[in-house]
């Protein structure tokens, strides 16, 4: 075949033509066909608002709104569906992951959490580096946070149920002051739990590194001095903890390891089994019990908190 100008010209059509055809057409066929997913629902209007200032304030540069297979390894909730990205335009996957992945956030920590959080991410997670974005106003916080707390739609309303659940029960224990608060928190602790023996005895340098993990995960919250007097106490409700009303009420190493484990859902109090393995949260709980709760070795079964246990 001879190259004359009008085959040059139809064969890039033709070529064009297919490209648009195979990246286009076909994939748009194909989306059209996606139907909701089980935990689809729309948007309300205070939820939609905070998606704009979402994509405005450049959060989907952090985080990604994608959980696929390969993330089962990071403790991922649920595998992303097509189905349940129907009402968002645009779609915010995102492509990194400075941040954690949002597309189940809604509903893993209460309100209080996630404002004090936008205030200055600092206050809850002394380490973070995701900026503090206080200069947003409280009215635009609020929006951000309906949204937050509506990624993962149905699934994210079936926590934030559990969340305000809890809540009221928290902040009516709370309200009746610190021995019915403490009987409250404790009574929740599974007896097997409470009787858990502490592995780790409490050496120097298990304090030390308890000290550490307790600078970079507690003090924004409980406070240097374990008083709950932490830069986030102005925005959470119950307030946190102040660990020294834990003085002689027979706290035992196994309901702080199970409190720290598990969080306190309804409270701000974070679970932590995802960032601290279990020697770190005995670590941790040991430096609480020694140095905020004046626990020392109860010598008696169950052992007390820094105790080692040695069976005979
Ligand atoms: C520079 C990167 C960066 C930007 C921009 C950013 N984040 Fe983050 N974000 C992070 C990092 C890192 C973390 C993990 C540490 C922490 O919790 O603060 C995080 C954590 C979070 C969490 C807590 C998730 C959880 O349950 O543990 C939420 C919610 C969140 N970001 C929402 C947002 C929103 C909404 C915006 C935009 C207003 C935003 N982020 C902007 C980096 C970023
Ligand atoms: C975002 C704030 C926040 C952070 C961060 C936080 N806590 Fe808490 N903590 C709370 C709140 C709120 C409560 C429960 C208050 C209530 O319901 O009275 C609580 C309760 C607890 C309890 C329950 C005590 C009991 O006797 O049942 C323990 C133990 C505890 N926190 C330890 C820790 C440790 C250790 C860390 C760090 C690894 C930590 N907390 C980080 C807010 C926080």
């Amino acid at each position: 075949m001879r190259m004359t100008l009008s085959s040059v010209v139809i064969g890039s059509l033709l070529i064009l033509f297919a490209i648009i055809f195979i990246a286009v057409v076909l994939p748009y066929a194909d989306t059209n066909k996606t139907v909701p997913s089980e935990i689809f629902r729309s948007r309300d209007a205070v939820e939609a608002a905070g998606r704009k200032l979402y994509i405005a304030n450049g959060c989907v540069y952090c985080h990604s709104q994608s959980i696929r297979t390969i993330d089962w390894g990071l403790g991922a909730e649920r595998i992303a569906q097509a189905g349940d990205y129907l009402a968002d335009q645009p779609i915010l996957l995102g492509s990194a992951r400075t941040g954690p992945d949002l597309s189940q956030a809604g509903g893993e920590h209460p309100d209080d959490w996630q404002i004090a959080h936008f205030i200055n991410p600092r206050y809850v997670r002394p380490l973070s580096i995701m900026p503090a974005f206080a200069y947003l106003g409280d009215e635009n916080i609020k929006k951000l946070t309906a949204y937050v707390q509506s990624l993962g739609l149905k699934d994210a309303d079936r926590r934030m149920a559990r969340q305000r659940h809890w809540k009221i029960e928290a902040t009516k224990a709370y309200e009746a002051g610190p021995v019915a608060n403490v009987k409250w928190l404790h009574d929740m602790v599974p007896e097997g739990w409470r009787n858990v023996p502490n592995p780790y005895p409490t050496t120097e340098a298990g304090l030390a590194r308890g000290h550490k993990i307790y600078q970079d995960n507690c003090l924004g919250c409980h406070g240097p001095i374990g008083d709950g007097m932490g830069p986030a106490q102005p925005w959470i409700y119950p307030p946190p903890l102040n660990f020294t009303i834990l003085k002689d009420r027979d706290v035992s190493g196994g309901i702080l390891y199970y409190q720290i484990m598990n969080g306190i859902t309804g409270s701000a109090m974070p679970y932590f089994k995802r960032e601290l393995e279990s020697e770190k949260i005995w670590d941790v709980g040991n430096y609480v019990a020694v140095y905020f709760i004046g626990e020392t070795d109860a010598n008696a079964d169950p052992r007390g908190i820094d105790a080692s246990y040695e069976p005979q």
